[in-house]
């Protein structure tokens, strides 16, 4: 059997992302060359603001947390002057990683392997018997680039990040009154997956998937079936949002929309069926509501900030999502749930009926992922058309692909 698509060399990729026809599924390299997941990491993740977490992970000075993706690990930290910093988690020294847990609280970064020890800003500041020549001030830990909104942390290895500041002054007034900034880390848990991460990353980017795989998730969501967001149900949205203190407006400055490559923002609210509050297995909230909303609207919004962090915000809890490359066909599917930070686990909450949802349908999505990797491993496998409802990833498209044609 042939395929049009045998070879996997870069350039072969590159003359695909150039002669390519809009509305197709990606062959089967982008999921199976070694060489083109080596393009996406150095050319893609490491050039992308990443989320990483919220600043309520790290209240105090000394407070880290560890971030990991492919070979990169990312120590973020609060310095005792309570300034936030990203550094690179390898010792200037021969190399070890420096911080091995995966969170905690330190005076110093201390390295296993030799004990060089950095001050919580980054700054060499212990040796040991180096000579007099040594100049500590050389040998900071390397920087990553940090951005903090609304509390939600952002990080970036390239030096020069995509300036997506104008789409955050966008963004800024849709996401206020969710209070972001008071949000706390209910639970975190990781779905790993034996797929590429773009399999991930674009089926988290489509609903046409949700009817048939994620039947609790459809019982809830609209989005599920555009024929099902009707004129009456989205009215009523627009009603009981505008009551609950939301704006109206909508925002996609995606794909060919972004103002920059790596500058994609998202912004809309969709109603929930009657009877549903939240994304919650009754339909009741499920904890105390967000921010400065006033009341419970019925209704989720999606929102993304750069191409590869997405949130989902219900009026009473946020869940963060990353669909985290790992190695070629290793991705770890990572979720946040996030409520405000005054809510008690227990008396205003129960983690359980909080994580239900998300739970069973990213297992869901662990299960289709890895069973559309399995296809697409196979020789037969070639790239069928996109549904309308698949736009998401034809956007995501653009961005990822222009990053073979720089
Ligand atoms: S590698 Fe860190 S002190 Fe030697
Ligand atoms: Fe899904």
């Amino acid at each position: 059997m042939q395929t049009s698509f045998e070879r996997d060399t870069l350039a072969d990729v590159r003359e695909f992302a150039r002669s390519r026809k809009p509305g197709y599924a990606l062959p089967r390299s982008f999921y199976t060359s070694p060489a083109v997941f080596d393009h996406d990491i150095k050319s893609f993740w490491n050039n992308s603001w990443i989320w990483v977490g919220h600043v309520s992970q790290i209240p105090e000075p000394g407070n880290f947390f560890r971030f990991d993706y492919c070979a990169e690990s990312i120590i973020v930290v609060r310095d005792r002057q309570g300034t936030v910093h990203a550094h690179v988690n390898v010792c200037r020294h021969r190399g070890s990683r420096v911080c091995l847990e995966q969170s905690g609280k330190t005076s110093v970064l201390s390295c296993p392997y030799h004990a060089w020890t950095y001050d919580l800003d980054g700054r060499l500041r212990t040796d040991r018997a180096m000579n007099e020549q040594f100049s500590r001030a050389d040998y900071s830990l390397f920087a990553a680039s940090l951005r903090i909104f609304q509390g939600l942390i952002f990080v970036c290895l390239s030096d020069n990040p995509p300036d997506f500041s104008p789409a955050l002054a966008r963004l800024e007034p849709l996401t206020t009154p969710f209070g972001f900034e008071n949000l706390k880390v209910a639970h975190a848990a990781s779905y790993p997956v034996p797929a590429n991460w773009k399999l991930a990353q674009e089926n988290y980017l489509e609903c046409y998937h949700c009817a048939p795989a994620h039947k609790e998730y459809s019982r809830s969501h609209s989005l599920k079936d555009p024929a099902s967001m009707t004129e009456e149900l989205l009215s009523a949205l627009a009603k009981n949002s505008c009551r609950a203190g939301l704006p109206g407006t909508a925002l996609n400055e995606t794909g060919q929309d972004a103002e920059n490559t790596g500058c994609d923002i998202y912004y809309r609210r969709y109603p929930l069926y009657p009877g549903y509050s939240t994304g919650s297995r009754s339909g009741d909230p499920v904890a105390p509501q967000l921010g400065e909303l006033k009341q419970y609207d019925g209704g989720a919004t999606d929102v993304m900030i750069g191409p590869l962090n997405s949130f989902l915000v219900y009026a009473d809890y946020a869940v963060g999502f990353r669909f985290v490359p790992m190695t070629l066909q290793e991705t770890d599917i990572q979720i946040v749930w996030m409520v405000r930070d005054d809510a008690v686990e227990g008396r205003d909450y129960s983690l359980e009926d909080l994580v239900w949802l998300w739970d069973v349908t990213s297992r869901d999505d662990e299960r289709i992922i890895r069973f559309n990797q399995q296809g697409v491993n196979s020789i037969a496998f070639k790239p069928g058309p996109l549904s309308s409802m698949e736009w998401g990833i034809e956007a995501f498209y653009h961005g990822y692909l222009s990053r073979f044609l720089e």
